[in-house]
């Protein structure tokens, strides 16, 4: 089913008169957007005293720190309505795919369009499953992190690793169309793109399970015939060498659900940083470590955690009313409500909430459930709240599953990133797809720096300005004492230490 085609209207125009030169431009709007390049025509001639870093005769910028009203890309992959709280992929409500489907499936639907046949879904399972075995020497690169090392050092690193283990699927060495050819209806470029995919929809599991594994010092497990995605994911964490293991399936299946819901959200920073990286034409491989890279930030992937390091400093519910309090004074902030998107309920968290509810059956209630609850009843009744439309997210009670579950904080990141896999692939294919070729994404800037200057021979040079981040920074470095007090010859230009 094609999209609806905008009819073009006479009103279906922007105009704008630029003031400076009279000029009348006339904009058309089409799917309720502008093109930002309409605006490079609207030159005019630098103003006395202005600096030629504006490059006012090469056209009009547009402005958008953080990408708050710029759309990078026609999507047809995942709507959001943030008003209503609405989540569809490929027109699937979340809330039916929740209850209904399982996150392989979901997987199909948001890589290529549709819900599979039976047989599609056949081919495309066995192939994932397939490719959740390892090279060996993966082995080794995870054994060469520290004990403490965050999963999610790990991973990144997992997901650029692989691609140096597929030669024949990197575009700097078997020529730059390896993939775009796909859009030409190439079919070996096809094969070699959905190749890809399979495998790192497959390998994401078991190198997500080898990062856990690797800070207990426990061997890593091997994927075990029989078992689905999530299953296989519970095998590879927890097996221990029991006979005929098979993980629990409320558990299974809650972390099925949990993985649907994290799978895609659109444009945001990880999905962004993939098409970023991947527009370059680069490997996949390299393409899914920048967005888990992404992923890895505080401000995107790891709120769920920082919902669980609140819970626990409240403590218990009859501290709520104090905590709220330092909220509304900003002294703290309540993780796990508010979104970029969503002036209303994420319609997510409904979903989490239930699932959560499902698995404390099977665990037992996890304690920090009834602080959770408590601030969350208050903080939905609160003005300060209500005036802001500050409501809860996805994270609010994810983290009360993973914590319920015996993740470790630091592990629920992973936790996401693995779904979020096939959202970072849905989008990566279609930009390869694109029947008018990808363009590399390479933003503007303002340049707001110095003016054209003459180099300064050092002796000639002034003190540098002081003010800090001008001027490079004096760190401490670890000695031991033993070190500072021995007596050596300083190497290049490098100096003793001079303080402990
Ligand atoms: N607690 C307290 N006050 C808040 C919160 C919060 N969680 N979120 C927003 N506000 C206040 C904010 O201080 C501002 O107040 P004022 O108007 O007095 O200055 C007002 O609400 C508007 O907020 P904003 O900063 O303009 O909102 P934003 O859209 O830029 O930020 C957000 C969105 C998600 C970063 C933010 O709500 C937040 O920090 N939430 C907590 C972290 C969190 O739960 N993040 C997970 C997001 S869902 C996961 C995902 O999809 O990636």
């Amino acid at each position: 089913m094609g999209r609806p085609v905008q009819q073009a209207q006479d009103s279906n125009f922007l105009t704008v008169i630029d003031e400076r030169t009279g000029e009348k431009f006339r904009i058309p709007i089409v799917d309720n957007a502008i093109d930002a390049g309409a605006f490079k025509k609207m030159k005019a001639k630098r103003a006395p005293g202005e600096r030629e870093e504006n490059e006012t005769e090469g056209g009009l910028r547009v402005v958008d720190t953080g990408y708050s009203n710029t759309a990078v890309i026609s999507s047809r992959i995942t709507y959001i309505d943030g008003e209503n709280g609405v989540l569809r992929y490929r027109g699937y409500p979340i809330e039916q795919l929740a209850a209904k489907s399982n996150f392989l499936e979901t997987a199909y639907l948001l890589i290529y369009g549709d819900l599979p046949s039976k047989p599609q879904f056949a081919l495309f399972e066995n192939e994932v499953m397939h490719h959740t075995f390892v090279h060996n020497d993966l082995d080794k690169l995870v054994s060469a992190f520290r004990y403490d090392s965050h999963p999610m050092s790990i991973l990144t690193s997992c997901f650029a690793a692989l691609g140096s283990f597929a030669p024949e699927a990197n575009p700097s060495l078997q020529g730059q169309t390896l993939y775009t050819n796909a859009a030409k209806g190439d079919k070996a470029a096809l094969a070699a793109m959905d190749k890809q995919i399979y495998r790192l929809l497959g390998k994401s599991i078991t190198l997500a399970a080898m990062a856990y594994r690797i800070r207990q010092g426990r061997h890593f497990n091997v994927p075990k015939p029989g078992l689905d995605y999530t299953e296989t994911f519970l095998y590879l964490l927890d097996h221990l060498g029991e006979e005929e293991y098979k993980p629990n399936p409320v558990i299974a299946k809650a972390l099925d659900v949990l993985f649907i819901l994290h799978a895609d959200h659109e444009m945001n920073c990880s999905a962004a940083s993939v098409l970023q990286v991947g527009s370059s034409l680069v490997d996949p491989y390299s393409a899914v470590a920048a967005g888990c890279a992404a992923l890895y930030g505080p401000l995107h992937g790891g709120a769920n955690e920082a919902v669980i390091r609140m819970l626990l400093d409240i403590g218990s519910p009859e501290n709520v009313p104090a905590y709220i309090e330092k909220v509304k004074t900003k002294e703290k902030v309540l993780s796990g409500f508010g979104h970029r998107i969503y002036r209303t309920s994420d319609p997510r968290s409904f979903i989490i909430r239930k699932t959560a509810e499902e698995v404390f059956a099977v665990t037992g209630r996890n304690p920090l459930l009834e602080t959770a609850l408590t601030l969350h009843d208050i903080a939905l009744k609160d003005e300060y709240f209500v005036k802001r439309r500050l409501y809860p997210n996805v994270d609010f009670f994810s983290g009360l599953i993973y914590q319920s579950l015996g993740f470790p904080t630091d592990y629920y990141p992973v936790l996401f990133a693995v779904p979020r896999v096939v959202g970072w692939l849905a989008h990566w294919r279609q930009l390869m797809l694109n029947p008018k070729g990808v363009k590399i994404w390479r933003p503007r800037q303002l340049y707001v720096g110095e003016g054209v200057r003459d180099y300064v021979e050092l002796e000639g040079r002034k003190e540098v300005d002081p003010t800090p981040a001008n001027a490079p920074t004096e760190v401490p470095h670890l000695f031991s004492k033993r070190a500072f007090l021995a007596e050596y010859k300083a190497k290049r230009n490098e100096q003793k230490p001079s303080k402990l």
